[in-house]
């Protein structure tokens, strides 16, 4: 069915293809999120598929670009992920604090609070992570997510998170790519760059990143974030009839979200040692999570209710399949035979938003517009 429908799909708003839009605010810009969906898209759906005051149900939060919309947008919000970076970023945005000064005076508390904290033991800390860091800035780092981690400060966490790794000098780690962390030594050896290697202060760094985050003096009225949490779709239980759902179910086959956030994913919980190996054919477990889906998260909306499903396509090897949003409406309509397709709007993903240019890519996204009759 959708395969017919999507010949007639409406093509996206041109303005969905441009870069990041003076109109967005800045916090989306905290941290990075593989898969993060642009902020234009998130608003303009939002705007056309709920009314102020709605509640939306967003269960594939990421990085919280849908939510904090929302938010922005007067809704009330239910956000939730499985994985912690995602529900850190996800609550660091709803529960930023209110103006910069506000956060600068939380932050100058914070870095005399970790100070005073135990120090780390090499073997405390794992090969693999001590790669990227010089031993001081590390120890700094360390200390810093250990104080926010013990004030549950996901706001200054996701801050610490979000200039952990790159090869500028407003980040800590010695020279490494920003997105996915891979350390750049061979292209940056220490003997031709030394200042590179040398130790980062923090509190100068977190200072700017915090007159980034509010440079457009935008702030959150976080009484509209009804409950944010690491909760899989498999085991969602709500208290609440939801007006909408709007979101972006895993790109299954292309991105890998523990893998590619592992290095912060280790400093939100230091067992991670273990990442799951490169990406593979991955559809039972896409099957698994549209099945719960139906059960768990469709049972919610009203009567009436959108839902709005992002879905992208994924690419694999050069060999393009189906549209995996052809199978989830396929499942969706199996639990539920009342769901009707009221849009299909297709939007092709320009290479600059591509999280990966090796074989398997997300490429076109079909923006889903179901109502449950
Ligand atoms: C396409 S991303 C969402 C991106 C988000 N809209 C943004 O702008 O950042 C899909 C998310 O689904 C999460 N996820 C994967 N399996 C899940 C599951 N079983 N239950 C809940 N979330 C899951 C991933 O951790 C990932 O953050």
């Amino acid at each position: 069915m959708i395969g017919q429908l999507a010949a007639t799909a409406e093509a996206a708003p041109h303005e969905w293809k441009q870069p990041a839009l003076d109109a967005d605010a800045r916090l989306h810009q905290l941290a990075p999120y593989i898969g993060k969906l642009k902020p234009v898209i998130a608003r303009q759906l939002l705007q056309r598929f709920t009314a102020p005051g709605d509640i939306v149900l967003d269960c594939f939060s990421g990085s919280g670009t849908i939510p904090l919309e929302a938010l922005l947008l007067g809704r009330r919000v239910l956000a939730f992920d499985t994985n912690p970076y995602a529900v850190a970023l996800t609550r660091a945005k709803l529960e930023a604090p209110v103006s910069l000064e506000a956060a600068a005076h939380r932050l100058t508390q914070r870095l005399v609070a970790a100070r005073e904290r135990p120090r780390y033991a090499d073997e405390d800390v794992p090969d693999w992570v001590r790669k990227f860091f010089h031993p001081e800035t590390l120890q700094n780092a360390l200390q810093f997510a250990d104080e926010c981690l013990e004030k549950d400060d996901q706001f200054l966490l996701a801050c610490l998170l979000s200039i952990l790794h790159h090869q500028r000098p407003g980040f800590l780690s010695y020279p490494s790519s920003h997105l996915v962390p891979y350390l750049r030594d061979r292209k940056f050896p220490r003997t031709d760059y030394p200042e590179m290697y040398t130790e980062r202060a923090l509190a100068p760094r977190l200072a700017a990143k915090l007159r980034r985050a509010y440079k457009d003096g935008r702030s959150v009225d976080r009484t509209g974030v009804l409950k944010v949490g690491q909760v899989g779709v498999a085991d969602l239980r709500l208290d609440y009839e939801v007006d909408a759902i709007v979101t972006s179910p895993p790109y299954m086959n292309a991105l890998d979200y523990v893998r590619d956030n592992r290095l912060r994913m280790w400093f939100l919980d230091r067992r991670t040692a273990n990442y799951s190996p490169e990406p593979t054919e991955k559809q039972g477990q896409s099957d698994a999570i549209t099945a719960a889906f139906a059960r768990n998260a469709l049972k919610y909306l009203r009567q009436g209710g959108h839902c709005v499903l992002i879905v992208g396509e994924t690419v694999l090897r050069k060999r393009i399949k189906s549209h995996p949003a052809e199978r989830i409406f396929a499942t969706l309509v199996e639990e539920y035979p009342t769901l009707r397709v009221e849009q299909v709007i297709q939007d092709e993903i320009p290479d600059v938003r591509r999280s990966r240019n090796t074989g398997s890519a997300t490429k076109r996204e079909l923006i889903l517009v179901l109502k449950k009759g």
